[in-house]
């Protein structure tokens, strides 16, 4: 089983967009049954408001038919990185947060997911820039070369 937590800020938008895109691209491979994915964000103040997925993360999915289940924000825990095998998150800010959360990663479990790509780089945050497309174009490169990078 590899297990994967996909982590930006609020888990909200890009984390929650991250774990349902690659959902799908492993349940159409036929891979689901090796898989456990999930997300979580490095602030807790979604988790406190029981905060769902945004609408413009909620719409881009539903208009590249992904499909998708309810999810609460929930902020990262020093379990998950025990837990999980892969911590991908979403920028620079991301990693240096998960870091001062869960401590120095011995384990090399944390990446950023488009360092996966050939032009790694951050994922903006549509919380703040307002497009959707451009987070959603990027997160399926990411999950695309991740998939890729495991060789399954
Ligand atoms: P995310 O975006 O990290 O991609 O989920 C954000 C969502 C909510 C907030 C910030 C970023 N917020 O300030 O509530």
């Amino acid at each position: 089983m590899i297990k994967v937590l996909f982590v930006c800020l609020g888990n909200i938008c890009r984390s929650p967009m991250a774990q349902f895109v690659l959902q799908n691209m492993v349940d159409e491979k036929g891979l689901s049954d090796q898989f456990e994915i999930n997300s979580a964000g490095t602030e807790s103040y979604n988790e406190i408001h029981h905060e769902g997925i945004y609408y413009g993360t909620r719409e881009i999915l539903r208009a590249k038919q992904i499909p998708f289940k309810e999810h609460y924000s929930r902020r990262i825990r020093q379990r998950d990185y025990e837990y999980y095998d892969y911590i991908l998150a979403m920028d620079d800010g991301n990693v240096e947060d998960i870091q001062s959360l869960v401590g120095f990663d011995t384990k090399h479990k944390i990446h950023r997911l488009l360092d996966f790509t050939d032009n790694p780089r951050n994922i903006k945050d549509p919380w703040y820039s307002g497009n959707f497309e451009e987070c959603y174009d990027d997160v399926a490169e990411g999950c695309q070369a991740f998939l890729e990078s495991l060789k399954l």
